[in-house]
């Protein structure tokens, strides 16, 4: 049974902005879902209405059978970790982390257990004692972050609740937070900019661009099937290679800025429209080696090779197809070097089209 379940929520400010147009959701017991987009997109008005602080203008939201566009926050049995966290200044860690128990007149020993499996979990034994104003920023992110995996809530709502972390501890409580997943199952809505953090975490991803939904789906699904341009250029990095051109029957031909021709492609069947975008994933690229065959679904082309980013065992190539820069993810070999000529493919097959127009994945999938 659907767990959480949003219809049709629009959401308009005072003063008439709408941050959210006709967002449409279903959470199921156990997922973790991942709202993810560009800074002003309207997640964070989206976690919030779901937690009850800010009102929904239209639309309705189930919790299971009920109806709780109005229930108040505090009987929502929810916990959210804030953007910006608020801790309770004159208690010290450790309380902070069980003050919900506490509340409730859980046992001393039971919340005793939980405080310190959670402080281990996020990384705060040796700070129990402190005070908030005695912690860095990422510090008490992790006590805001512990508070709320303590409490024993049916939902749990995270605004970017990584943000203040440097890059170690990010990723490190990443893939605590993944496995506490795996473990407790706990039913969350986790909201980030971050597509690492969507893809790494997500059981269903939800992309949003300007209040909208672009796409709801499996990390897999969005990165392999990505239903629009918008989609597929947010997710991935580097990001994806677009190139503008027309078909005519099977043949693709892309353009550059200026609307010359720069490369005729073969695909595989005969597309219907005729403006089309064609998205190249990096690591689709491949460099020939000299005397090497392209294969029959490989698609040939000559470059020069402007820049090199070396990420350790590839490197990010940017290159140059008759004045039209792509990016590359190549195997970084120390006979590669900026300014050489060389030969690549990329496997037409799983090339990404979309009707210029419309924005939209081309229906006739290529797999
Ligand atoms: N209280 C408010 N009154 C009026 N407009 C608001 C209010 N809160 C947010 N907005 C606007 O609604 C839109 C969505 O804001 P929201 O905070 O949901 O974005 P976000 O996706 O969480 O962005 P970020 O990644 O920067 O946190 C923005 O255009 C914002 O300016
Ligand atoms: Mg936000």
């Amino acid at each position: 049974m659907t767990y959480l379940s949003l219809e049709n929520i629009n959401k308009i400010y005072p003063g008439s902005v709408q941050a959210v147009f006709d967002f449409s959701l279903e959470v199921e017991e156990g997922d973790f879902i991942v709202l993810v987009g560009p800074s002003g997109c309207g997640k964070s008005t989206v976690l919030r209405m779901i937690a009850g602080l800010e009102g929904i203008t239209s639309g309705n939201m189930f919790l299971r059978r009920d109806w709780i566009n109005d229930l108040a926050p505090s009987d929502r049995e929810m916990a959210m970790v804030f953007q910006d966290y608020a801790l309770y200044g004159n208690m010290t860690v450790y309380q902070n982390i069980g003050f919900s128990l506490k509340v409730r007149g859980d046992p001393a020993q039971e919340i005793h257990e939980r405080v310190m499996r959670i402080s281990e979990v996020v990384e705060l034994r040796e700070y129990l004692n402190r005070f908030p104003k005695a912690l860095s920023g990422g510090q008490r992110q992790r006590v805001a972050m512990g508070r709320s995996l303590a409490k024993h809530a049916r939902i749990l709502l995270m605004d970017e609740p990584l943000s203040n972390l440097d890059a170690q501890l990010r990723q490190q409580t990443r893939r605590e937070l993944a496995l506490l997943h795996h473990t407790f199952k706990s039913t969350t809505v986790y909201v980030t900019h971050d597509q690492t953090e969507a893809m790494t975490l997500a059981t269903k991803i939800v992309v949003m661009n300007e209040g909208r939904i672009q796409q709801i789906g499996a990390p897999y699904e969005i990165y392999h099937s990505p239903a629009n341009i918008f989609t597929a250029s947010f997710i991935g990095m580097p990001p994806i290679n677009l190139i503008h051109g027309y078909v005519e029957g099977n043949t693709f031909t892309g353009l550059d800025n200026d609307k010359k021709p720069v490369m005729h492609c073969m695909l595989p069947q005969d597309i219907a429209v005729t403006d089309i975008v064609m998205g190249l994933r990096p690591e689709n690229i491949r460099i020939l080696q000299p005397g090497e065959q392209k294969a029959n679904d490989e698609h040939l082309f000559s470059a020069t090779v402007e820049n090199l980013e070396l990420l350790g065992a590839e490197y990010n190539a940017s290159l140059n197809v008759g004045g039209y820069m792509i990016t590359g993810r190549i195997p970084a070999r120390e006979e590669i070097r900026p300014g050489q000529r060389l030969e690549a493919v990329f496997n037409i097959n799983r090339a990404h089209l979309f009707d210029e127009k419309t924005g939209l994945r081309l229906g006739a999938e290529l797999t």
